[in-house]
């Protein structure tokens, strides 16, 4: 039973925003077990007093709606050391009081994971040790690799969880249960009845004061290397024998292998990149993503991308799957939309159409847009919703995966090669734009995206 987890970078955005709420709201709802402390690790000067404060402050923000007294307690099981993680000296002392399992969590900044992996190669961890890494997982697939061997050489697989929280949402899981545990969808779940996917992440959040990370990664690798892509591998998998993590993951795998790297000569059509001017989102002023603070605009580094894929199989084959995400839109919207194909024939004097399956994301609906006949004249036809709505859910994804990571489930976190098949598919995106293959598009603040 793991009783320490080490959270590496426990001054980060990340470690903010969402670790400590996710294990404060587990420690809330009785399911962090006493005996889990929480080490925060950074190259800071804290000691354990002021990490609780600034943790209690940074909970007041993140999870507002927390009771104070539970926050007080919550605080209490956290202990900090300051070490520059990538030293393997400093590392060792951090880690040299480990006396049990422990869970080792990466929130870092993505370009010092390799020089983290290899300071850490130098402790061995008490067996039963987990590592828990974040996204983007390398920054293209020779660096993805890299980090494998690296983690390799010092972790079992079995005890590896690449984190990708958006598998621990509710209605992203709901793309299973309603595909594979209902007999009405499956059948027509391919190419001869679906016409088209989309899945869309598009937020009103603009930069957040994020740039130290952000501008390095842009909308590709923040969001559609990973999140968006295993939203498509959930939508476009074949059936698993059992939801175990073995046979999910190896269907994720399958059919991420099956999907199609864009053709270089195709880029223009099938990729499109844009950066934010300064507007206005919900009344408020946002400034140009090139004047932010902390943005170097030559990098163009954009906020909006999409994607066209395809995959490569028998179900799929000539289906297009569009990704696309974007900050400080005019809307959030987040969805997965399956589009069907028209009726063959249609037999009303109306032109109906065609039906929509949309999965939408925070707040969680599964809605199917179909045909019927309307209120008043029984042979006009209406658009109806058939929806299914979740309230709104008490723990949060990250509360979800640490779960999955204290218990040793492997089922939600990505596998070595389904992380470097992402890269695969990815990379020749990267190459292009990075040759300046595409243009980069503008779009003001509080708009739909680019025109
Ligand atoms: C993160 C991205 O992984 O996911 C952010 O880095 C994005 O840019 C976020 O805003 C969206 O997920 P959630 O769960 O915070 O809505």
């Amino acid at each position: 039973m793991v009783d320490t987890l080490v959270v590496l970078g426990a001054s980060g955005d990340l470690a903010g925003r969402y670790l400590l709420p996710a294990a404060a709201r587990l420690h809330a709802a009785g399911m962090l077990d006493d005996r889990v402390t929480i080490v925060g690790v950074d190259r800071g000067t804290a000691d354990d007093d002021s990490f609780r404060a600034e943790a209690a402050k940074r909970l007041e923000h993140h999870a507002p709606d927390l009771p104070a007294p539970v926050v007080a307690e919550f605080v209490r099981r956290l202990r900090y050391h300051p070490a520059d993680v990538t030293d393997p000296g400093d590392l060792g002392s951090a880690l040299g009081s480990l006396r049990g399992p422990a869970v080792i969590y990466l929130a870092l900044p993505n370009a010092i994971f390799l020089d983290t992996l290899r300071a850490l190669a130098h402790h061995p961890l008490p067996a039963g040790s987990r590592l828990v890494v974040e996204k983007p997982f390398g920054a293209d697939l020779a660096d993805a690799r890299r980090l494998n061997e690296a983690i390799h050489s010092c972790f079992d697989e079995r005890d590896v969880f690449r984190v990708d929280h958006f598998l621990a949402k509710q209605t992203v899981l709901n793309v299973l249960g309603l595909r594979f545990a209902n007999r009405i969808f499956e059948p027509v779940w391919n190419a001869l009845h679906v016409s088209s996917v989309d899945i869309v992440w598009d937020e009103t959040l603009a930069l957040e004061n994020r740039a130290g990370y952000y501008d390095s990664a842009g909308a590709l690798k923040d969001m559609i290397q990973n999140h968006l892509l295993q939203l498509l591998a959930l939508v476009a998998m074949e059936p698993p024998t059992s939801m175990s993590e073995r046979d999910l993951r190896n269907g994720k795998v399958d059919v991420l292998r099956a999907v199609r790297a864009p053709d270089p000569a195709r880029m223009a059509q099938l990729t499109r990149r844009a950066r934010y001017t300064a507007g206005q989102v919900d009344a408020r002023d946002v400034p140009a993503y090139a004047d932010e603070s902390g943005v170097d605009p030559s990098r163009e580094t954009e906020t909006f991308a999409e994607v066209t894929l395809f995959v490569d199989n028998w179900r799929w084959a000539g289906v297009p799957f569009r990704l696309r995400s974007g900050k400080a839109l005019g809307r959030d919207h987040r969805a997965i939309l399956v589009h069907f194909k028209p009726t063959p024939h249609q037999p009303f004097p109306d032109t109906a159409p065609a039906d929509v399956l949309r999965f939408a994301l925070d707040p969680d609906r599964v809605e199917l847009a179909v045909n019927l006949n309307g209120a008043g004249d029984p042979f006009d036809l209406e658009r109806a919703e058939l929806a299914a709505r979740f309230p709104a859910n008490d723990l949060p994804a990250y509360s979800r995966l640490l779960v999955e990571v204290l218990r040793g489930d492997q089922t939600l976190a990505i596998r070595a090669d389904e992380a470097e098949e992402c890269w695969r598919i990815v990379e020749p995106i990267l190459d292009a734009w990075a040759a300046g293959a595409v243009p980069l598009e503008t779009y003001p603040a509080g708009s739909a995206g680019p025109a």
